[in-house]
């Protein structure tokens, strides 16, 4: 049920229109007309949204393409996103409109939430000038450093980061559920000077102590010289270091309280923040985003795809440690002057009805999810949904993996009442922004559930076979993007490149001047030129919709005393999409056990964090390998998703063929017997 298992049971000939859409559907030529028209002339195509921001000085070129693949938007163009996101807000009357609804998670016996705080445009550009004039007059933050944020989503938090980008820093945003360990390989990376979080937060009726995570991280991070505690949850006995710590409440109690900042003329290529992903290597990967561009890009996907007026209400349900988070739960938003919503807990608490209660009591019109939530209140039925009035919703999309049909019609039943425009948009970390979805603020082409649709005006994608030819609709190829855009990465932090290497060599022809990036998605095209993205096609997993490399667990079991060896695949799961399995040979003296393996799944917890637990382990006396040496994943997979070992032996050397076999059917025992 979670994963797209056949490309034969896509629903390629169904076509949806929502009726209260009639009137902003367009037919699919029609639509594909005006991708043509603007694929015609990219630069001038793109040009035409940077118009509509405001710039402190206008770019002398649109796209700088003389040091390929590192492409440079809006360059000699000046501006600041602090500014866009408050000031620039503020001139076009929002001073009084809401911009941040905040619902902590704790409530009352009733099931109320007990704290719910509105900001208004004002109240955020009041306090992101103190937090910038304390950041920048108390602890010298420099244009150019690395602040990293590990924090609850809280008002704070927003200011925090909209000062940081003020005064001309950058952020690197680590997800709270991130182990110490993981957080200190990014601070490390990052060589911040300035850690920021809070003394704890809640999370299903509990308290996370999140500063004792950043204590034992600094301890390994010789850079930090500032930590920054927000008070939270008020705990009563959090160890404050010194010289070290300071609270959020201290760094602004004597910062005058109408002080203004003017905001750094920022270079459209310099960065806006850091945001480590997963990829192939046990080292994530440090991508940076640059602000010109990055602003365009949200600017034009937050008209086109989340089509915002100015009386929406968007609720997004993504954490702000991810992408997602980024570029449509903080810039998006507030780039284009809406009201959004910041929900602090666990979507089912109290009960699984938390987020249709809020949807209900805000009345919000746009909202943007998982499909891994969508099938998890699947399990819990519709009755939860139908208490609730959700009727003010217009748009419901999804994002961070590919979204099976069953769990799209639940959705667009249930949620949607079948009159949404309810798209799965497809981007990446590294996009920045999305890239192939429905656009209902140009046109509504008709839905098809599970799709992602089209790619949005100014991009370019296709799905090539591994000799780089277009395939052909119907057959299974490589998702590649084939113009730059703006809010692609710039490249990766201090890595340039495995920047080039890794998204930039398979496909493109630099002799000819051909540059294509390589996203490491599979994906199909059906007749009528839809993608549908049918998930990774590297050793990346996406569990719940993380992105988790299959590289960084392995490398974190073989730090264990006890493990020699250690193989990590996904395997398909009904709710998460997929979840990790380890294999795993012991070193000489440990033996099996249910004690070593649940020992090894708390030892990744901690080493990475919770979302990376496996959720079987395996213990064998070898791994399958190459002649070569080289661990045979492909083989553990297919034991692991029950396929046939058919498939896989023309992928491996030849020559092994006989021993391939031998060690697929003792996986295969091995795993039944469990
Ligand atoms: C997957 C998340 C199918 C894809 C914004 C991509 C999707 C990876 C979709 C990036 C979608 C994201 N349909 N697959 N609508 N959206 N993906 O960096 O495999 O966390 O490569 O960014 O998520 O994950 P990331």
């Amino acid at each position: 049920m979670g994963s797209i298992s056949s490309i034969s049971s896509l629903p390629f000939d169904e076509y949806i229109i929502p009726p209260s859409w009639r009137d902003r559907a367009i037919p699919i030529d029609d639509y594909k007309r005006i991708c043509e028209e603007s694929l015609r002339n990219i630069e001038e195509f793109w040009a035409k949204v940077a118009e509509q921001l405001k710039w402190f000085k206008k770019w002398d070129r649109v796209l700088d393409s003389s040091n390929p693949p590192f492409f440079k938007w809006f360059v000699g163009g000046e501006l600041n996103m602090s500014y866009l996101c408050l000031d620039w807000q503020i001139e076009q009357g929002r001073k009084n409109k809401v911009a941040l609804i905040w619902e902590g998670e704790p409530v009352d016996e009733r099931g109320e939430p007990i704290e719910v705080r509105k900001l208004t445009y004002y109240d955020l550009w009041r306090e992101t000038n103190r937090i910038a004039y304390a950041l920048r007059e108390k602890l010298g933050v420099k244009k150019g450093e690395i602040i990293t944020f590990y924090c609850p989503m809280i008002p704070e938090l927003a200011t925090l980061l909209l000062a940081t980008v003020r005064i001309g820093a950058a952020h690197s945003i680590v997800f709270s559920g991130f182990s110490a360990q993981a957080l200190a390989e990014r601070i490390k990376d990052a060589e911040s000077r300035i850690v920021v979080t809070a003394d704890g937060m809640y999370r299903r009726g509990r308290i996370l102590r999140l500063k004792e995570i950043v204590d034992e991280a600094v301890k390994q991070c010789p850079t930090v010289e500032k930590v920054i505690v927000i008070r939270r949850v008020g705990l009563t006995d959090v160890h404050m270091e010194p010289g070290r710590d300071i609270w959020y409440s201290d760094l602004l109690s004597d910062v005058p309280r109408n002080v203004y900042v003017e905001p750094e003329r920022m270079r459209s290529e310099d960065t806006l923040f850091v945001l480590y992903t997963s990829g192939t290597t046990g080292k994530p990967k440090g991508i940076v985003h640059d602000i010109g561009g990055y602003a365009v890009g949200l600017y034009a996907t937050m008209k086109w795809v989340f089509d915002v007026r100015d009386d929406d209400i968007i609720f997004n349900s993504a954490d702000i440690g991810w992408i997602t988070g980024h570029s449509y739960n903080l810039y998006g938003p507030l780039i284009v002057g809406s009201t959004f919503i910041w929900y602090e807990g666990a979507p089912d608490y109290p009960a699984p009805d938390r987020w249709w209660s809020i949807i209900e009591r805000y009345g919000v019109t746009i909202f943007y999810t998982s499909p891994t939530a969508v099938r998890m209140f699947m399990r819990y039925g519709e009755d939860w949904v139908r208490k609730h009035d959700l009727s003010t919703l217009r748009i419901v999309h999804t994002v961070g993996e590919p979204i099976n049909p069953e769990a799209w019609r639940w959705y667009f039943r249930n949620l949607c009442r079948e009159n949404c425009a309810a798209s799965s948009t497809w981007w990446m970390t590294e996009t920045g922004i999305i890239l192939i979805s429905h656009v209902p603020g140009i046109g509504l082409t008709p839905l098809k559930p599970g799709t992602n649709a089209m790619p949005i005006p100014g991009v370019e994608a296709d799905v090539l076979d591994e000799d780089g030819n277009s395939c052909p609709p119907g057959v299974k190829g490589y998702l590649v993007i084939k113009t730059p855009w703006p809010g692609m990465l710039l490249t990766i932090l201090k890595d340039p490149e495995r920047y080039v290497k890794t998204y930039w060599s398979k496909f493109s022809k630099p002799d000819q001047g051909l540059w294509i990036f390589y996203t490491s998605d599979y994906a199909v095209k059906d007749k009528d030129g839809y993608i549908w993205v049918l998930g990774r096609a590297d050793e990346v997993l996406k569990v719940a919709g993380h992105r988790i490399g299959t590289a960084e667990l392995e490398s974190a079991l073989i730090q264990h005393p006890a493990v020699a060896e250690a193989a990590v695949v996904g395997k398909p799961d009904p709710v998460k999409g997929e979840v990790p399995v380890a294999f795993v040979v012991l070193r000489e003296g440990y033996s099996p056990s249910p004690e070593l393996e649940k020992e090894l799944k708390e030892w990744v917890r901690k080493m990475i964090g919770p979302l990376a637990e496996p959720a079987e382990v395996y213990f064998v006396t070898k791994l399958p390998k190459t002649r070569s040496g080289k661990i045979m994943r492909r083989l553990i997979k297919a034991v692991i998703v029950g396929a046939p070992l058919g498939d896989i032996t023309t992928l491996e050397d030849a020559s092994a063929v006989e021993e391939v076999k031998k060690a697929y059917e003792e996986l295969r025992r091995l795993v039944e017997r469990k």
